[in-house]
């Protein structure tokens, strides 16, 4: 706690907040290489979960990027500071009862479990994407593997900067060998078992 600061309770809690919205607010973090789907995985999940009548909230490596955080660069005390911000930002979206989807690189163990001590265990729900670094570099869509390999992009995650996988994650998902169809089956399969009231 800072010195001088008093935070002040509400009467408006998050329990009030998810009564309210039927839910119970969960973190969902999709986690993995650049490249390996977590934008296309975590924009279906919410997709699907909308349809379901559920609230939920996106937060994305480069929206986010474009705004609250543009000015972080990909060095690793950044890197570290791009999570703390995310982390806060999803922590205040639990409180107005919403699920909150992040996709971010985040690739270092340790600020995943800062993650995890402040929303709580049982809140956060991290779901590795995990595709291997030759596959990412293939697909390639957004040309930047190339860009790394040629030295014009420094500290690229699996090229030139450390990518630490998850231990044990709430899920595992494995997209060079799985559809998205099929991933956001299984995904909404154990995430309706967390979220329900
Ligand atoms: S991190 O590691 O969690 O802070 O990264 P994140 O905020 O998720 O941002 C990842 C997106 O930034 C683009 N990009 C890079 N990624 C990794 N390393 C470097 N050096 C880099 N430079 C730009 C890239 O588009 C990432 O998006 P995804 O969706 O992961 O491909």
């Amino acid at each position: 706690m800072q010195e001088n600061i008093h935070p002040s309770e509400f009467k408006i809690t998050r329990e009030l907040r998810q009564q309210a919205l039927g839910q119970q607010a969960k973190l969902v973090w999709f986690t993995g290489l650049s490249g390996s789907g977590k934008s296309t995985l975590a924009n279906a999940t919410e997709q699907a979960l909308h349809k379901r009548g559920y609230h939920t909230y996106l937060l994305d490596g480069d929206n986010i990027r474009c705004g609250l955080n543009k000015d972080l660069s990909f060095s690793k005390s950044d890197r570290i500071e791009n999570i703390r911000r995310i982390a806060a930002v999803s922590q205040l979206m639990m409180d107005a009862g919403l699920i909150v989807l992040s996709a971010f690189i985040s690739p270092y163990i340790s600020d995943r479990e800062m993650i995890r001590d402040l929303v709580g265990t049982d809140r956060f729900l991290e779901i590795h994407v995990d595709c291997p670094l030759e596959v990412c570099e293939e697909r390639d869509v957004k040309g930047l593997y190339q860009k790394a390999r040629q030295g014009l992009i420094k500290d690229f995650t699996g090229i030139d900067s450390p990518y630490e996988a998850p231990e044990s994650p709430f899920l595992v998902i494995k997209t060079a060998e799985v559809s998205p169809e099929k991933a956001v089956e299984q995904l909404m399969n154990e995430l309706e078992k967390k979220i329900k009231i």
